[in-house]
């Protein structure tokens, strides 16, 4: 495993577990279970994917069984916008996901979208911080611009900023804007959700084949490359000891530039200049 030291001294590893659209409780916790046995130590949950319950128990049971302990672990979740009202709706967002996870404090939590009352609810981030509950803090799905302003406005810069990144999106000004400010950037979507016919990306496959490693392979280890901390998704064992062994081979500088030309320079996922879109989210309630 390879990784990115943070603003905060702490080190991210750079492949993530992330359980996003795994809402089945027992299959969340099999699957959280199941990465940290193939050696996952990152974990990826936010409230709003409501399985921060399951991610927990599975996080107790590895530690009970003995395959790591929770040091060794690095947990992330993330506020969502019906919390990011004020200072308090934050605050309490904070204790209910430590609570769901049953944890006392998360190595990084993130903002899930720059909606809502962002500024305000940071501050409550940075108090927990400050208290030691939260060991780092940052944001998720923010754009160059969005990003550049709030690292000018806010006390404690983010660690990291979680956003789409894989070949059809490379996103090289968010990159560029991360790297002037010290963000470190974490990949959605890593393999972009299966989307594109990524699985079978002649390009990728064809590097693939060089080093003996399939197109889910390349894709993750240019963005390893790149710097980016990537966070993929399986509910298979044998996809998830896949999506980890990505660190005995190197792409050329030639094949990096042959899959950053692949990207559409728009996500084909979600539209987030869409203000419908912005409007839902700002209305999607996770809790009463
Ligand atoms: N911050 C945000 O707004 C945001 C948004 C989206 C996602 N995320 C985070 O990023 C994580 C990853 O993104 P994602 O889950 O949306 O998508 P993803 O990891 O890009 O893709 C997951 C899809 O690829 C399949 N897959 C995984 N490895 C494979 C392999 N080696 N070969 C073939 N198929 C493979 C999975 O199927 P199987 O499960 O059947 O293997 C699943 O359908 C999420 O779980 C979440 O933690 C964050």
């Amino acid at each position: 495993m390879n990784y990115r030291r943070l603003n905060t001294n702490a080190n991210l590893p750079q492949v993530i577990f992330g359980v996003f659209q795994i809402t089945d409780h027992d299959e969340c916790v099999n699957c959280v279970y199941n990465a940290i046995k193939a050696g996952y130590r990152a974990i990826d949950t936010a409230a709003s994917y409501g399985n921060e319950k399951a991610t927990g128990e599975a996080i107790q049971k590895a530690i009970t069984d003995g395959f790591v302990t929770r040091e060794e672990l690095f947990i992330i979740s993330k506020m969502w916008v019906q919390d990011m009202k004020n200072y308090e709706t934050a605050k309490k967002a904070i204790t209910t996901s430590l609570n769901q996870l049953g944890l006392t404090y998360l190595d990084l939590y993130l903002e899930h979208q720059a909606m809502g009352n962002y500024f305000e609810a940071y501050r409550a981030m940075e108090d927990a911080y400050k208290e030691g509950i939260l060991k780092a803090i940052g944001v998720s799905n923010f754009f160059p611009a969005t990003l550049a302003n709030f690292c000018e406005n806010v006390e404690i810069i983010p660690a990291v900023n979680q956003i789409e990144l894989h070949p059809f999106f490379a996103q090289e000004l968010a990159l560029k804007t991360m790297d002037h400010y010290g963000v470190v950037p974490q990949a959605w979507a890593a393999l972009a959700e299966g989307k594109h016919g990524i699985f079978k990306d002649k390009d990728l496959v064809e590097i693939g084949e060089k080093y003996g490693k399939s197109s889910a392979q390349v894709a993750l280890r240019w963005n390893i490359q790149r710097g980016v901390c990537v966070t993929v998704k399986s509910t298979k064992v044998e996809r998830m000891k896949e999506n980890i062994d990505i660190f005995d081979f190197s792409l050329t500088e030639e094949e990096m530039n042959r899959i950053s030309k692949k990207s559409l320079d728009h996500s084909e996922i979600i539209n987030h200049f869409d203000p419908e879109l912005v409007a839902f989210l700002n209305h999607r309630n996770i809790h009463d």
